[in-house]
Order: C-alpha cells, then sequence, then structure tokens
C-alpha cells in the first residue's frame, strides 16, 4: 500500500526557464546584490545544492518508507539533466510523481515522453493567466520563445504524447494577485480547452516586506470578487477537477486575517518540504520554518527516509502560523481527488 507522506522536493535552486517576479525563490538580479542568509530563505543562485549523488542516494531509500507521493519542484526540475533517472528511481520504489514545471520543457520529445513511459501520475504546469501579455508580465521567460504560447503548446504536446493512457493527468497552477482575479476562471476554462484533468487557482503568497505585496498580494477588499470568481468556477461545471469547495473559504480566511490556528495541520505529519540543499522543514510555510528550532533541523544528505518520516501520529498537532503559503498546501495534500477523478466536477450540491 502507498505510504501516508507526501513529499513536495525542491529538487534545485536554478531555474534556466522563467525569472518570475514574485517567485518565492527570489530574483536572480536582488540575490546579486545581496545573498538571503536566513535559515530555509531560498534562492536561484544557492552554491549549497546537494549533488546528484546525494540526491539520488536518499531517493533509493524511499521506496518502502512511509513516503508515498513525491512533488518534484525547484527550480525547474525538467531542465536538471539526470531528472528522468530520477523519476526511473522514483517508480521502481512504488512511489507516485507529480512533476511541477514551467511546462516549456515539454516541447522536447526526449523529455515528454518519458514522462508517458514511466507512468509519470501528474505533471503541474504554471499558468498564471489565460492572458498572454499578463503571464509573460510576471513570468516573464529567460530565452525569447518560452513565454505563455511555448507552455500552452508543451501542454498540448504532453496530452498528445499521453494519447488513451490515463497517466499522467495534466493540469494548470495559477497564481491569483489583485490583478488577475478574472484568471480564476478564465485558467480552468483555458485547461479544459486544452484538455487538461485539472486546475488549481492559488493565491500570491508574499511576506508583507515584499517590495510587489501592495501590487499583487490579495487584501479584504478583493474578497467579495474573489467569491464571486470561484462561484462562477464551480458553477460553470467544467470536465475538469478543482480543488475541494472549502479552497475558497480557506483562501478567504488567510487573506482576512493572515494568521490564525490550524488544528490537527498535516505540515511535518502528512507533508514535508525538502529544500535543494537537502533541509527537511515540517512545511513550506515561511512563518513555520522561521519557527523551528535548529534542533528540528534535519536533512536528506546521508539520511534514510524511513529515519526522516515516521508514520503519521493518529493526531496532528494543531499549528498556530497559518497564513496564506498553508493555503497553497491544501490542494497538495488533498491531491487524490485529482488522482482519482474520473471525469467532470460533481454539479453544485
Ligand atoms: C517555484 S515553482 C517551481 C516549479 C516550476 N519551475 C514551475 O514553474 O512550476 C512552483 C510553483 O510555485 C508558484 N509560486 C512561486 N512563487 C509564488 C508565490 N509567491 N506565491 C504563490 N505561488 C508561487 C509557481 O507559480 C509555481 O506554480
Amino acid at each position: 500500500m502507498k505510504g501516508p507522506i507526501s513529499v513536495l522536493w525542491g529538487l534545485r535552486s536554478f531555474c534556466a526557464s522563467h525569472g518570475c517576479l514574485a517567485c518565492y525563490f527570489g530574483t536572480i538580479p536582488e540575490h546579486r546584490e545581496q545573498m538571503p542568509t536566513a535559515p530555509g530563505v531560498l534562492s536561484h543562485l544557492s552554491p549549497n545544492d546537494l549533488t546528484t549523488a546525494e540526491v539520488f542516494a536518499f531517493a533509493k531509500t524511499l521506496a518502502h518508507s512511509p513516503v508515498g507521493r513525491v512533488f518534484l519542484a525547484g527550480g525547474e526540475p525538467l531542465l536538471w539533466k539526470p531528472i528522468i533517472k530520477l523519476i526511473q528511481v522514483l517508480k521502481a520504489g512504488g512511489l507516485e510523481v507529480v512533476v511541477c514545471t514551467s511546462g516549456v520543457a515539454l516541447n522536447q520529445p526526449d523529455l515528454r515522453e518519458p514522462l508517458v513511459e514511466l507512468g509519470v501520475d501528474a505533471v503541474s504546469v504554471s499558468l498564471d493567466s489565460a492572458d498572454p501579455a499578463y503571464n509573460d508580465r510576471w513570468r516573464p521567460p529567460r530565452r525569447e520563445g518560452d513565454g505563455w504560447e511555448a507552455v500552452v503548446s508543451g501542454i498540448s504536446a504532453l496530452i498528445q504524447a499521453r494519447s488513451c493512457a490515463p497517466r499522467p493527468k495534466v493540469g494548470i497552477y495559477s497564481v491569483i494577485t489583485r490583478l488577475n482575479l478574472a484568471d480564476v476562471v478564465a485558467v480552468p476554462e483555458l485547461a479544459a480547452s486544452l484538455g487538461c484533468d485539472y486546475a488549481v487557482p492559488q493565491p500570491i503568497a508574499l511576506d508583507p516586506g515584499h517590495k510587489l505585496a501592495d501590487t499583487l498580494s490579495l487584501t479584504p477588499e478583493q474578497l467579495p470578487q474573489l467569491r464571486q470568481r470561484f462561484k462562477d468556477l464551480y458553477s460553470a461545471n467544467l470536465p475538469i477537477t478543482l480543488p475541494s469547495r472549502t479552497y475558497p473559504g480557506q483562501i478567504a480566511s488567510a487573506v482576512a486575517q493572515p494568521t490564525g490556528l490550524v488544528p490537527g495541520c498535516f505540515g511535518g505529519d502528512t507533508l514535508f518540504f525538502i529544500e535543494p540543499d537537502g533541509t527537511v522543514w515540517d512545511c513550506p510555510s515561511s512563518l513555520k520554518i522561521a519557527a523551528t528550532p535548529p534542533q528540528r533541523q534535519r536533512t536528506i544528505k546521508d539520511a534514510k527516509a524511513q529515519d526522516l518520516f515516521p508514520a503519521p501520529a493518529a493526531c496532528a498537532a494543531d499549528c498556530s502560523l497559518f497564513s496564506v503559503d498553508c493555503v497553497n498546501m491544501w490542494p497538495l495534500t488533498g491531491f487524490d481527488r485529482i488522482l482519482t477523478a474520473a471525469g467532470p466536477e460533481a454539479p453544485d450540491a
């Protein structure tokens, strides 16, 4: 039986694909001026990524551990040369594998075809808008020609390569800011028109001090419009899987009251986060990482999954650090609904 724990694994720091202005890894120009040094703070320039040998040594220990599902992210996982070999190891170990990608690499047959052949369970592609200009403004490609059109053609190519096979499920993740509320509906509509299986609009998570927070972060002022957009989304009955219907309420409470209590939290119980330098955190929330005592800081380097990830407790601990970061973890922990969905969302109850 598949283990109950999911791991979000930021495999590599560098992202040769896009220079997203609001990325939680920060931006390269800013970090060239000043590298962040606080524990857990990510950078695309990190010189401390694990070696390939260290990554593989740990990956081999995941088989028969309580970890059942691995989300491979980064950085851009598909542009790391050993990625297909790593997926091979994970699949051979009986794990479910979800690849989180910018999507451009899916245009390369030598990357897209092995994803189908190896039975990767899902591919989540990031696309923030149905409007190419908006998407490419906030997710600028590093190379000309790698913008919105290339992402959409990568998605279509993967769906075509999958043909009638049940896996990988293909979906679109989009970051919702106060500037693209219409994309709560427009991106899932686009996903459905491309033949995708799921779509997840996720609220932007920025520290209040981030220089784009005043431009992009959601505030209580946008809540009536946000609620209406989600209502429109669920009543559109698109033939794709969407996050659970409790999700818009979770977004609204995170936006209205940025911190609070999560009873029986999955972080550190059924969900963990691994950074490219191998550090293991209970979850990717910046509040949680900042509150982690040094004795709880662990690494996958020279470690075994069985030792790092014990079987979940019957009763998970409460967490008092609820924030918009956490909301983005709900669709990950609820990923079963995407992998097991047979077809369109059930109509409104
Ligand atoms: C950092 S990317 C790494 C994987 C891959 N390169 C990609 O583009 O999907 C993982 C996901 O986090 C999202 N993301 C990055 N910064 C974010 C932020 N500040 N708030 C919400 N989501 C964010 C991205 O849009 C993407 O869907």
